[in-house]
């Protein structure tokens, strides 16, 4: 790829912008109020705004390798902390996606170095739901449901933080799962029943 090529790209992208409103730039200057914060993979074929049609402005975004949200990882931490008790927004998405190379990975027997403690994390999940992903015999339904699991693990990792704890106290913010499926391009809501999920351990881990 030619990298001057994206900045002809970018030239073009400010004058379609410009063109609808000319003031544009002017307001997104002034600040930032998204209602949504979106946590998804690196993976290069799962855009952010792209996929859900928003624009600047409309989602805080944190991705990672294989949507993770780790209690330890600075990083994603900082993301929710400032997206939940400083930009207020009212809903969370964790979204996985089919064919996630880092799920794939950690279904396997191999060292990938540095990345085998952030894949660790993956094969948790496996552990936590080995009865249900053993039972799958055709090896892409059981890499999907773990696609599926994980989503639903991060969701429950989301909830043990005090700041998504506060917040769904004090003005009812919700966490959600999704997953988006490459092939057919479709967002998909896992419909996670996460009070059903959480019934009988939620007191572990509440904080507030
Ligand atoms: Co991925």
């Amino acid at each position: 790829m030619e990298l001057k090529k994206v900045f002809e790209n970018n030239k073009k992208w400010i004058n379609s912008k410009l063109s609808k409103d000319s003031e544009f730039f002017k307001e997104l200057g002034k600040g930032q109020n998204p209602e949504l914060l979106y946590i998804g993979c690196s993976d290069s074929r799962v855009t952010a705004e792209d996929l859900m049609g928003l624009g600047p402005g409309e989602v805080f975004v944190h991705r990672n390798i294989a949507n993770m949200v780790i209690s330890i990882d600075l990083n994603v931490m900082s993301v929710v902390n400032y997206a939940v008790d400083h930009l207020k927004v009212n809903h969370v998405v964790v979204c996985g996606h089919y064919s996630c190379g880092g799920v794939k990975a950690a279904m396997q027997s191999a060292d990938l170095g540095i990345l085998n403690p952030w894949l660790r994390n993956i094969r948790d999940v496996y552990r936590i739901h080995k009865a249900e992903l053993d039972a799958i015999e055709n090896e892409d339904e059981k890499y999907n449901r773990l696609v599926e699991l994980n989503v639903q693990e991060q969701c429950v990792n989301l909830i043990k933080t005090a700041s998504i704890q506060k917040a769904y106290r004090d003005r009812n913010l919700q966490v959600h799962g999704w997953v988006f499926d490459i092939s057919s391009g479709k967002l998909i809501d896992l419909n996670i029943d996460l009070e059903e999920v959480l019934k009988n351990i939620m007191g572990i881990y509440h904080l507030d």
